[in-house]
This record gives C-alpha cells, structure tokens and sequence, in this order.
C-alpha cells in the first residue's frame, strides 16, 4: 500500500532534512509492509501542543533542528493549545503512513481511541515532554521527557534550606494548564517536601495555564487580595515573568520582598537569577529534539526503547556560587 498525499486541510508543515530551510511536500514512499532498507529515511509525525512558552517555541525549534541533523523527514503541526487539533494531526498521520508519531500531549486523558487508531495501523507512538493517563499503556512505545515530580520535589527542597530559621512561610503557587502532567506532578512534589512543616502554608494556588500574560494576571490579583507572601512558587518562567512585571508595578522587591521559585531555566529566568530578582530556577529542558529523534530511528528499524528517558537537569539557584557563569541557555 502507498502513502497518501498529506491532507492540506490542517496545514502540516512538512520539513526536510534533505534540504534544510526548505519546505517539502512528501511524496509515498516505502510501502510499510517491506522490512525498512539502511537507506530509508524516517518519516515522524510530531504534534505539538502549541506555542504558549518561550520554553516551547524552543522545544519546538530543537526538535526541527534535530531532525535536520538526524536525517529525518519531520510532518511538524501545531495545535494551538486544542486537544482535538492533536488527534486530528494524529489521524492525519496515520492516514499518510509515517513512521513514528511523536505526541507532546496537552493534557494527560483522552488519547485511547486515537492511540488505539495508531496501533492499528502499525505505527508505534512516542510521548515527548508530557505524560498521558491510558488504561492500556502498551498504547505508546516510549516517554521521553522530564522528571516533573521531582523537579517539584527540587523546589520545595530549595525553599527548606532557604526558609531555614524562619517561623512560618506563606507560599502563593501559580500553577501549569489543568489537567497535564507538569502542572500536576509539580504540585504533588513541592507539598511531599514540604509536608510535615507546619511552617509552610500554600495560602493561594491558581492555575496561570503556563502563559505569560496570565501569570502577570494572577500576581496582581494575588497582590491585591492575599495577605503576607513570602514566597510565589510558579510552575514555569513564562508565568514567572509576568508576575515579576506585576510585583515590580507594585513597588515590590522580586527576590528579596518575595522569594521567586520558577522552573524550565529560559534565558530570561536565568538573567534575573543573575540580578538577584529570582530565588531559584529548576530545570526543565527543552532541548528533547535529539533524544526524540534518536528513538524514532529506533523504533524504525524495529529495535526496542526504554519505556522512560529523562534528560538530565540541574537546579541554579542563589547558594550557588558560580551563577554569574551559567552558559547560554538556548531557549
Ligand atoms: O510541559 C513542559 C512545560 O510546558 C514547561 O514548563 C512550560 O514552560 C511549558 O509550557
């Protein structure tokens, strides 16, 4: 059976590594049934979530930037935050025959009939950057992404050493898009540090839904109503930014008048670390593109892959005594 031409209806961006900087059309090529040569070229489908963070417009670049290294043809949508964006590029996927899906999926439930689509047509899923809850996990060949509860457990940890002699702390969250694994797991890892300190009260928690302009939103709200913050905890930079412009119009001290937690490590959050303006930044990198691409190959020439991949982070904080040498961030 022969690929079908690739559905204009969604406007897939189809890239080539053949020929970088241009954009291709596919055509059918290997019939999915034949044992892939050593020259056949791997064909993934990724569904991106959207663009919401600097963090993602980085993740979404490295991805194509990878592929272009790898040698692979890379069908590259944008759901623009829409659960039902991501299963229509999955459908459509499916029906041109790619080699591997990769699905950064927006939130964690929902993805069991068009995972079960994918499998019947033979080819294996790839989860990127977040997690899904499915009965059936054989439904997806492989995670790769963070450690999101311990990147909660790493903020709470940084905010014992720093709350060190003090009586009580008051902590205000603005947590990710309800419903997805970071927004969860970041959550349930900063209360496992922290519970058993009944120093420590969450005395606000919103969702800011990662974006920016929600999280300047938020802290103004929070300014206005809550009493007594020591502490915001927000669950990205994007957010973190805008409730530091909010903090800063209220003639707050970011950093010093309230302590900063934030997580990803994007080049602003890490310039205002180095100002003194944020506490600590917990690394989420967004720089999956060639482990993506490593375990498509993979998983193209029939070879088994871990079930997990996490890359390895780092916290930079303030104890940290070299943080005016943080190299660039690439994101
Ligand atoms: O899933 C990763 C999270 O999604 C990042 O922390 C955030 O910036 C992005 O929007």
């Amino acid at each position: 059976m022969k690929r079908k031409s690739l559905p204009a209806l969604l406007g897939l961006v189809v890239l080539s590594a053949l020929a970088a900087g241009v954009l291709l059309l596919l055509q059918p090529s290997a019939d999915k049934a034949e044992p892939v040569s050593a020259d056949h070229v791997t064909i993934v489908g990724f569904s991106q979530l959207g663009s919401e963070s600097g963090w993602r417009v980085g993740n979404s670049r490295d991805i194509v930037a990878a592929a272009e290294r790898a040698g692979v043809e890379l069908i590259f949508n944008n759901a623009n935050q829409k659960q039902e964006n991501q299963i229509d590029a999955i459908r459509s996927f499916i029906a041109y025959q790619v080699d591997v899906i990769a699905l950064a999926p927006i939130v964690e439930e929902g993805w069991e009939n068009v995972l079960a689509e994918a499998r019947e047509a033979g080819i294996p899923v790839l989860l990127s950057d977040r997690y899904i809850n499915i009965a059936d996990e054989s439904l997806f060949a492989g995670y790769i992404g963070s450690d999101f509860l311990e990147e909660g457990r790493a903020a709470g940890r940084f905010l014992l050493r720093k709350a060190q002699g003090c009586d009580s702390v008051r902590i205000v969250e603005i947590a990710g898009t309800e419903g997805s694994t970071p927004a969860r797991q970041r959550a349930i890892g900063f209360r496992e540090v922290l519970s058993g300190d009944d120093r420590f009260r969450i005395v606000h928690s919103v969702s800011g839904d990662f974006l920016r302009s929600r999280g300047k939103e938020h802290m103004l709200n929070i300014l206005e109503t809550v009493e007594d913050i020591d502490v915001l905890y927000s669950h990205n930079d994007a957010m973190t930014l805008g409730a530091i412009e909010a903090i800063e119009e209220a003639g707050l001290l970011p950093g010093r008048d309230i302590i900063i937690i934030t997580i990803d490590g994007e080049q602003g959050a890490i310039d205002l670390l180095k100002q003194g303006k944020i506490n600590c930044v917990v690394e989420c990198t967004a720089l999956l593109g060639d482990l993506i691409m490593d375990l498509a190959q993979r998983l193209t020439r029939g070879e088994e892959i871990p079930r997990i991949s996490h890359p390895v982070e780092q916290v930079f904080s303030e104890f940290d005594t070299d943080v005016q040498n943080i190299p660039p961030r690439g994101y």
